[in-house]
């Protein structure tokens, strides 16, 4: 039956494989499909697993191989998550790899429930044409993980699902191609998966509106949560509760909040419990306001992303004391005044990106902050374009010979590319557009051996 993805192995690279995957707790390999070999096998889960194929519709017909491997990947998403992986030994995988452009759709037949011990269902990146997510998944009582992202599920998370006590995993998440339309009210019966690790209902929907989240108290019972995404889910008029469900998750690692309209942030807290936190994204919101205070007890952050708000102010000293910064995003604010030098302290920074906002003065600065740092200063990207930064580009500039990635434009430089640019020997993308720079291109631009994309127009 695969003999053409046998045959054609560069077809076969183009088999996506994480299309079905039905981790099973028992101790034995399980495979099914045409002419494969049944390894070993439970009958009654043979069966079950047979009629539930049945139901579904894979248009494509190219269920081409049933695969079965070891390693989970589930982890990927989230390298930095440390969760203790659910032991691997217990069970086994069983994946269909089919091609790209197909997708499951049709019934899901409740015979799954003969498979008292799954612990492991992804129904995601299929096509269920707008059917609710099936009530008996609350039955499923072994499962631990579930994902129906990105699978055309529609209508509310049922309820049932509250009953899943082990579940740890839960991924709903939505895109404008496979919307799943999870309404308001966004299911408070999640609120009763108290061992929930990992919870995600993002969506990238156009109008963010679709998915409003109704009453929020429910997400304050996830107290175990170490993942939250809540991506393009309206928050708009829950004001500040979010925050609030949130300081009752004191392992929580990653918040993304990006597209949920909110529009104001407490100043101040009277304490903070998520100080374990990684990785803070509240980027396009609107956010009016300076930086809240508690940010800065956030001092384990290694990437925090606050672009296309309308922060405002300075950007304040207590920024160093977010250390272990990776990754600052603040383009697209109103932020003013010089980029402090103290920025530059920041030594683990490898991206900063100021663009867009209004900052003024010139680059001096924040070049000796870096100056205390021993290696790896700013190893991808500077970007610092649309402000209104000014004076001749100085010499300390070579200082960051590991970047990548610098974008200079719609400024107002001055004087000409200095000869020292070649020592800038990493650097793939330079943009010195749109300033007021004169003189000639030095040819030791020519230098710069890797790069790819060079923009020195409209000076
Ligand atoms: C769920 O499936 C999607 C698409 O296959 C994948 O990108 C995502 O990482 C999965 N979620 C989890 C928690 O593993
Ligand atoms: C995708 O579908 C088209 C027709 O719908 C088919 O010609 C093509 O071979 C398919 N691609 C793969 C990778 O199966
Ligand atoms: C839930 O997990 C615990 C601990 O892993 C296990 O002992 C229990 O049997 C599980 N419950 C179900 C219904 O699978
Ligand atoms: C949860 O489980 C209990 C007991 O198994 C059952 O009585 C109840 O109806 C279930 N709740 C839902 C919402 O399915
Ligand atoms: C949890 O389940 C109980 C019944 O088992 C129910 O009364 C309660 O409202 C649920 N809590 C949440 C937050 O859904
Ligand atoms: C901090 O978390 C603990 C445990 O979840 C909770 O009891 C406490 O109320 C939280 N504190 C705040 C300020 O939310
Ligand atoms: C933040 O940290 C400072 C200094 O360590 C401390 O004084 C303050 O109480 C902390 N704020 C919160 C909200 O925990
Ligand atoms: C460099 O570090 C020293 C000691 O930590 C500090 O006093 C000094 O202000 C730093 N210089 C810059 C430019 O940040
Ligand atoms: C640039 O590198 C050359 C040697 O490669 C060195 O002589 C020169 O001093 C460097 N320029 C600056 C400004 O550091
Ligand atoms: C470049 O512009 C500066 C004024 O900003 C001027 O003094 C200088 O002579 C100009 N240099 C060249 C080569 O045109």
């Amino acid at each position: 039956m695969d003999s053409n993805a046998k045959s054609n192995p560069t077809l076969h690279l183009h088999f996506a494989h994480y299309l079905l995957f039905l981790y099973l707790a028992s101790s034995y390999y399980l495979s099914f499909g045409d002419g494969l070999p049944i390894l070993k096998c439970i009958e009654k889960e043979r069966r079950a697993l047979l009629s539930f194929k049945q139901d579904l519709t894979d248009p494509s017909g190219h269920v081409t191989k049933v695969d079965l491997r070891k390693r989970v990947g589930f982890f990927g998403k989230s390298r930095l998550l440390s969760i203790a992986p659910i032991d691997e030994e217990d069970w086994k995988e069983l994946a269909y790899e089919r091609s790209s452009n197909s997708s499951l759709g049709g019934k899901i037949n409740p015979s799954l429930l003969s498979l008292k011990h799954l612990i492991y269902l992804d129904l995601s990146k299929n096509n269920f044409r707008g059917i609710p997510i099936p009530k008996f998944f609350g039955q499923l009582k072994s499962l631990k993980y579930l994902n129906v992202s990105f699978a055309s599920f529609a209508g509310e998370v049922p309820s049932s699902l509250g009953n899943l006590s082990n579940l740890s995993y839960i991924d709903l998440s939505s895109d404008f191609i496979s919307p799943s339309v999870v309404s308001s009210g966004l299911s408070s019966s999640l609120g009763n998966l108290s061992n929930l690790n990992y919870l995600d209902l993002s969506n990238d929907f156009i109008s963010s509106s679709i998915i409003s989240s109704g009453n929020l108290n429910w997400l304050s019972h996830l107290t175990s949560l170490k993942y939250l995404n809540l991506n393009g889910v309206n928050l708009g008029s829950t004001g500040a509760s979010w925050l609030h469900a949130v300081n009752m998750m004191p392992s929580l690692l990653e918040l993304h909040l990006s597209s949920c309209e909110i529009e104001n942030l407490p100043l101040s807290l009277r304490s903070i419990n998520f100080t374990s936190l990684l990785i803070l994204d509240i980027s396009k919101n609107d956010i009016r306001s300076s930086f809240p205070s508690w940010f800065f007890n956030l001092t384990s952050l290694r990437k925090l992303d606050l672009s296309y708000n309308s922060v405002t102010g300075p950007i304040p000293s207590e920024f160093t004391s977010i250390k272990y910064l990776e990754y600052l995003d603040l383009s697209g604010d109103e932020l003013e005044g010089q980029i402090p030098e103290f920025i530059g302290n920041l030594c683990r920074l490898k991206i900063l990106n100021l663009n867009e906002n209004k900052f003024v003065g010139g680059i001096e600065e924040l070049l000796n902050g870096f100056s205390n740092c021993t290696e790896n200063r700013l190893e991808s990207l500077l970007d610092l374009s649309y402000n209104r930064l000014e004076s001749e580009l100085p010499a300390s500039l070579v200082m960051l010979h590991k970047l990548q990635y610098l974008n200079l434009g719609f400024n107002n430089f001055q004087g000409s590319i200095p000869e020292f640019i070649r020592n800038l020997s990493s650097l793939k993308t330079l943009s010195f557009s749109y300033n007021l720079m004169n003189g000639s291109i030095p040819e030791s631009l020519g230098q710069l051996s890797e790069l790819v994309h060079l923009d020195l127009s409209w000076n």
